[in-house]
């Protein structure tokens, strides 16, 4: 199907917000997929169309970029991009990229793809640097000259297209104590190191410096109402208090050195949890941003904004091991990062069900207890969601689109598209 999305006052008659009714929400899913064998996953057309148009809202004007990594089905993708409010993707391999960005008989390709994170594919370069609409298209991250000799090593300039780069600067936090607070991503932090980089990068032939980016981990990706963690949740709003005018201070000076050097066609900054303060930010020209349109459950631990549960998927409950516990089929669909409980998928529906401890979200089966275990037989179905909005997409095949109480039609995830990145 064709995925075309409204603004949420489109969804004609029906409650603006039926999730937050989780006993409507629900039991609405599972009649609308009633038809459906579980594993089954769907995405919510309202949630997802209430998602879009709040993030935009969010981000004040600012354009976001589409982080697919967090979306990983090339129909949403395109679907949001139609959107006013949105512009260009980041992706996350140079293939991938690649593939969005080039023209086929079904799509005209997106014209402005920017891989987040550098690349060191070899025949992807090459094929890069061979095509000047794909060169004209695609962008690459750039941290270190390393990157550069890479690039020029499998395609000599002079011998290829020009290829357009970003400059990332690291967006992390140095905290008192603390430490590096953030992600560790690139050696350029301060804007001398900026200046010296984008230098050299204008320098060398076959190069084009079109961009900056730094992205705020610690703001964009943590959450400051974690549930159940009074304590965390101080320290969180803590840290970012401090963190936010540290890196509004050093992105925009390093953005102001490397424009001495180089006309910037934009600076990226930000993800979903910080689409108000990267907007504040007179530096960033764009947010990159995707989990909030699918709404993965890390993302309702901020005080600010909660998205819509527009994905989730529901397994079978096969067995009972005792009355007051009920088994779930598969169900470990674990999230990356830190391990710990909040990369299990949470689980929605019915209320009040748990984990068991010993075991918690295994390979092929789950078991649950808690006051609704008791009730759940053999052909019942569960509701969870992934921890992280695109990684759902790796364990199926396709989503069901279901639009109030019905399925209007599927769309293949990458995976389903033979697509696996990474
Ligand atoms: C470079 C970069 N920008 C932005 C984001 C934000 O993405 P999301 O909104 O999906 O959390 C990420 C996520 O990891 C990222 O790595």
């Amino acid at each position: 199907m064709k995925l075309t999305l409204s603004p949420p006052e489109g969804s004609m008659g029906r409650p603006a917000t039926p999730w937050t009714s989780p006993e409507h929400y629900w039991p609405e899913l599972t009649r609308a997929t009633e038809h459906l064998d579980p594993p089954v996953a769907v995405l919510h057309l309202g949630a997802l169309e209430h998602n879009a148009a709040d993030m935009v809202r969010r981000a004040a004007g600012k354009p976001i970029r589409v982080a697919s990594k967090s979306v990983r089905v090339r129909g949403v993708i395109d679907a949001v991009l139609e959107l006013p409010g949105y512009h260009g993707v980041l992706a996350y391999t140079l293939a991938e990229a690649l593939w969005l960005a080039e023209p086929s008989a079904a799509r005209s390709g997106i014209d402005d793809v920017v891989v987040g994170y550098p690349t060191v594919d070899r025949k992807e370069i090459a094929r890069l640097g061979a095509s000047a609409e794909l060169a004209g298209r695609v962008t690459l991250m750039i941290d270190s000259v390393a990157q550069l000799d890479l690039i020029d090593h499998v395609c000599p300039p002079g011998k290829r297209e020009s290829i357009r780069v970003c400059l990332e600067l690291d967006g992390s936090w140095l905290a008192p104590v603390l430490g590096k607070l953030g992600v560790w991503r690139s050696p350029i932090y301060t804007p001398a190191d900026a200046r010296r980089l984008a230098e050299e990068i204008v320098q060398r032939p076959g190069f084009e410096l079109v961009g900056m980016m730094a992205y705020e981990a610690q703001i964009a990706g943590v959450g400051d109402a974690p549930a159940g963690q009074p304590v965390m949740a101080r320290v969180n709003r803590w840290m970012q208090r401090q963190s936010r005018p540290e890196i509004a201070t050093r992105r925009g000076e390093a953005v102001t050195a490397v424009r001495q050097v180089a006309d910037l066609e934009f600076v990226n900054g930000g993800g979903t949890g910080s689409l108000e303060s990267t907007s504040a930010d007179a530096s960033v020209t764009e947010i990159a941003a995707g989990s909030g349109l699918l709404g993965g459950h890390l993302f309702d631990n901020y005080a600010g904004f909660l998205p819509a549960p527009a994905a989730a998927f529901a397994l079978p409950i096969v067995r009972k091991a005792t009355a007051d516990s009920a088994t779930m089929l598969g169900g470990g669909w674990i999230a990356s990062g830190v391990p710990a409980a909040d990369r299990l998928p949470s689980l929605e529906w019915p209320l009040g069900l748990r984990y068991a401890p010993r075991e918690a979200a295994g390979e092929v089966q789950s078991p649950v207890f808690g006051t609704a275990a008791a009730g759940l037989v053999p052909g019942d179905r569960v509701w969870l969601r992934h921890t992280k909005s695109g990684e759902l997409s790796e364990h199926v095949d396709r989503f069901h689109i279901v639009d109030g109480n019905k399925v209007i039609g599927t769309l293949p995830s990458y995976r389903g598209e033979g697509k696996v990145f990474l």
